[in-house]
Order: C-alpha cells, then sequence, then structure tokens
C-alpha cells in the first residue's frame, strides 16, 4: 500500500520505517527540512535502540523516503497518517495546532478515497475538527479514520510490529477493511471500534499507565513508613491477573513526552466535576517523588551546600535519549540551587542538557562520575548501572552514599560493602 506519514517525530519515524519493513511504500513528510536531509541520509535525529538500521534498510530497499513536499507526496498516497506532535498548552489542555495544519495542508492535494488517519494522542472527537478542516479545503472525496499508537520508548520497533492491540478507529466498513489490510503482518489484537472510541480508549490507556504508577509510588512511601517492603508488596498485588505486575515500580518520578502531559491534558478535557480531582492527585504524587527524593539526599548527607552529587541516569527512562519531563531536570536544578556541585553520565542523554545545566560537569562512564563525590543518585536505569563494580565505587567515592533513585540496586549488599542506602519503599 501506498502510505504517507505526516510527522517525523518519535511515532512517525518509527511507524513509517516499520510499514516499509513490512512492504508498503511509505513516504515520511515533514516541514522540517534539516530533519528531512537527516533522514534522507539514513540519519535518525534521535536515540531508539535498532531505528537507524531498519530506516537505512527502508531507503535502500527503496520502500521508504523522506520529503517535505505536500504536493509532490499527498496525490500518491492511499493511506494518510498523521503523527505530529500535540504538546500542551501552558494550561496543560491539548494543542492541536500541529494537527490541524497537517489537515490544512494536505487537504488541496488529496485524491479521491484516501484515508487521512489521526495517530497522533488527541482529544476524544478531535476527529471531526480533522474532517472539517480538511473539508473546507480538499476538492475530493476522502475518509477519517483513527490509529492510536502505543508504542513504549526503547523498544518502539518491537512494540509496533507486535503490538497487544492495533486498534482500528473508522465508521465506515471499507476504511475498516483498508486499514486491517495495512496491518497485516503486525501482531497482536485487532480492536475495531468509532473513532471517538479510539482516542478515548488511548487517553485511558495513558492515564491508567499513570494512576498505576502513582499508586506504587504512593505504596512505596507507605512501604518506608510502615516497614513493609514495595518488592514483597507488589509481588503478591501483581499476582492478581486483574492487577498485574507492570508499571508498579517506584521511583524519582514519571517522564516523558507522553504520561505527564496526557495525565495534565486528560483531567482538563474531563472536567473537574467528573474526575473529581482523581488525575491532579497523580500529578501532585508525581510532582512529590523529588521532594522524596531530595528528602533522602538530605537524610544521608545533610545541606547540600559544597557537597559533590553524582547522578547516574538523565534520560526520562533507559533506552531513550528523550529528555522531556525528565526528573532528572527537576533533580538538578533543585539540587544547584541547595549549591551542590554535579557530576553526571548518561550513555545517551547528556548533548539535551549542557544547553541548559552547563555548571554540572558531564563524565564519560559511570566511574568518572563518582570520583570524589559524597553521594551517588541513580536516576536512569541504564543496564549498564545494573553490575557496576562495587568496590572500585567506593574507593573513588569520598562517602558512600546512594539513593537508588529506581531500585535497581542490591540494599543489603550495598550496606554490607558499607555503603548507606536509600531506595524508595525498601
Ligand atoms: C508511555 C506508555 O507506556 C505507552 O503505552 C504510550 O504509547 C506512550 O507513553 P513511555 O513514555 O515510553 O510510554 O514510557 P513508560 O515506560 O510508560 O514510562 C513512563 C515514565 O514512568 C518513565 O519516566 C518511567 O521511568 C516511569 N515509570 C514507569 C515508573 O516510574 N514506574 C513504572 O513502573 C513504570
Amino acid at each position: 500500500m501506498k502510505i504517507a506519514i505526516i510527522g517525523t517525530g518519535y511515532v512517525g519515524v518509527v511507524t513509517a520505517a516499520v510499514f516499509a519493513k513490512l512492504g508498503h511504500q511509505v513516504w515520511g513528510l515533514d516541514i522540517d527540512e534539516k530533519k528531512i536531509a537527516q533522514l534522507q541520509q539514513g540519519q535518525v535525529p534521535f536515540f531508539e535502540p535498532g531505528l537507524d538500521d531498519l530506516v537505512q534498510e527502508g531507503l535502500k530497499r527503496k520502500k521508504l523516503q523522506f520529503g517535505s513536499s505536500y504536493p509532490k507526496i499527498v496525490p500518491q498516497a492511499e493511506v494518510i497518517l498523521i503523527c505530529v506532535g500535540t504538546p500542551p498548552k501552558d494550561d496543560g489542555e491539548t494543542d492541536l495546532t500541529f494537527v490541524l495544519e497537517a489537515a490544512r495542508s494536505l487537504a488541496p492535494y488529496l485524491q479521491a478515497g484516501t484515508v487521512v488517519v489521526v495517530k497522533s494522542t488527541v482529544p476524544p472527537n478531535t476527529h471531526q475538527q480533522v474532517r472539517k478542516t480538511i473539508a473546507s479545503l480538499a476538492s475530493r472525496p476522502f475518509f477519517v479514520a483513527v490509529c492510536p499508537e502505543f508504542l513504549v520508548e526503547g523498544k518502539a520497533i518491537k512494540d509496533t510490529l507486535k503490538p497487544s492491540r492495533v486498534v482500528i478507529g473508522a465508521d465506515n466498513p471499507e476504511v475498516i477493511e483498508k486499514l486491517l489490510v495495512l496491518h497485516q503482518g503486525i501482531g497482536g489484537k485487532r480492536i475495531v471500534c468509532s473513532p471517538s472510541s479510539a482516542q478515548l480508549l488511548k487517553y485511558a490507556a495513558n492515564v491508567f499507565l499513570g494512576l498505576k504508577i502513582s499508586f506504587a509510588y504512593v505504596m512505596a512511601e507507605l512501604c518506608e513508613r510502615y516497614g513493609a517492603d514495595i518488592d514483597e508488596v507488589v509481588a503478591g498485588l501483581g499476582a492478581d491477573p486483574r492487577i498485574g505486575e507492570g508499571h508498579l515500580r517506584p521511583g524519582v518520578g514519571m517522564g516523558g513526552s507522553c504520561l505527564p502531559k496526557d495525565i495534565k491534558s486528560f483531567d482538563r478535557w474531563a472536567g473537574a466535576e467528573v474526575t473529581q480531582g482523581l488525575f491532579r492527585a497523580v500529578e501532585a504524587i508525581n510532582e512529590r517523588q523529588i521532594e522524596r527524593a531530595l528528602q533522602k539526599v538530605g537524610d544521608l548527607i545533610g545541606p547540600c551546600q559544597g557537597k559533590t552529587i553524582a547522578l547516574l541516569g538523565l534520560a526520562f527512562k533507559a533506552n531513550t535519549d528523550d529528555l522531556r519531563e525528565a526528573p532528572s531536570r527537576k533533580l538538578i536544578r533543585q539540587l544547584l540551587e541547595q549549591g551542590a556541585k554535579l557530576r553526571a553520565y548518561d550513555p545517551q542523554a547528556m548533548e539535551g542538557l549542557k544547553k541548559d545545566f552547563p555548571e554540572v560537569r558531564y563524565c564519560t562512564g559511570p566511574y568518572e562520575t563518582v570520583e570524589g563525590a559524597d553521594l551517588v543518585v541513580l536516576v536512569t536505569e541504564w543496564n549498564e548501572f545494573k553490575n557496576l563494580d562495587w568496590k572500585r565505587v567506593k574507593r573513588l567515592m569520598k562517602e558512600a552514599n546512594i539513593v537508588d533513585g529506581r531500585n535497581l540496586w542490591k540494599r543489603e549488599m550495598l550496606e554490607e560493602m558499607g555503603f548507606k542506602y536509600e531506595g524508595f519503599g525498601r
């Protein structure tokens, strides 16, 4: 099938590369010409394991092309997927500017019967705005559908090829059939539903994950207060198949481009009367984790003024260079305000912070980072931090203090070695 993908951000590039791999003829379209020039050379402007290779393979097989011209690309496509960003406005509401701009830009060049699919995460019934926008400018008949994505950064290719479900939100049988054919070769259950349900269920999934994580954060704090252990509690909770163990890991906070934004925007969209503060509480609980991390720092080393603190991991989670809403930013800002000297290392995400925080000493690896430190804080659970040579770490540090912000390390072992250890809920 011939498809155009508008927006070459995270979702756009992954989707384009995967559909090209499945044999479709794919154009990635973006108005950012610099990004397009990079992609044409097979360079992905962000880090996602395996994506560079998949893009290069698509380019080589001529199944994947990138460009910035709506008039050149749109008339060739049978299906157009809108994958542009939906950032939050100042009040937390979703900004639909890019989605509607894409709709306006593609409308004049549509061939008859093209299916325009909204893939960006948008509030329910946005598809009607998209339809109205296109209709005001298009001269041929077209269809609008909604196929939300559920990919998780760091394992986006696997998630796109083998998702838990493919949601097809459409109300026309021909369109449904076309989208089912488009997704042949992709795993997962098919959920065929109305466009409104598709948009709502996508939001609901992200918001539910946020609820679940924040619940784990609350439980972790209660464990600390009442002498329980979060790992044991989660094992017992998660054994109930209705609950499940996933997304119940406590830590310094949830970040990324989706959960924090979607929770805010869902709250503003749904309205206070319906939600009764449920999602505001999730936001507050998430904010609280930074305060809790700082409290743990204070408990171990007292006032931060003049102390050297080593931060391991900066990305909002492992296996990505994404720093959007990353807890590391909040932590760095507050520790600097308190007068700490910071050393930091992340395998992928340092470049993005250098401009905002030039006063941080960026290091080349975990051992250089902990040199002379009074305390190390683990912020992101990268695999390479899992099995550190702890004797070496202890030798290098000035004081053996650890705040394990992702419960990655073994408390008992570290305490036996003479470290003072603070985790979350342990
Ligand atoms: C999320 C959804 O999981 C995905 O389905 C959706 O399509 C996009 O948003 P992503 O943003 O990649 O994916 O990250 P996710 O793995 O969900 O983690 C979000 C944040 O929560 C991270 O900062 C992570 O560290 C944190 N988290 C996650 C926890 O603190 N505890 C957990 O148990 C899980």
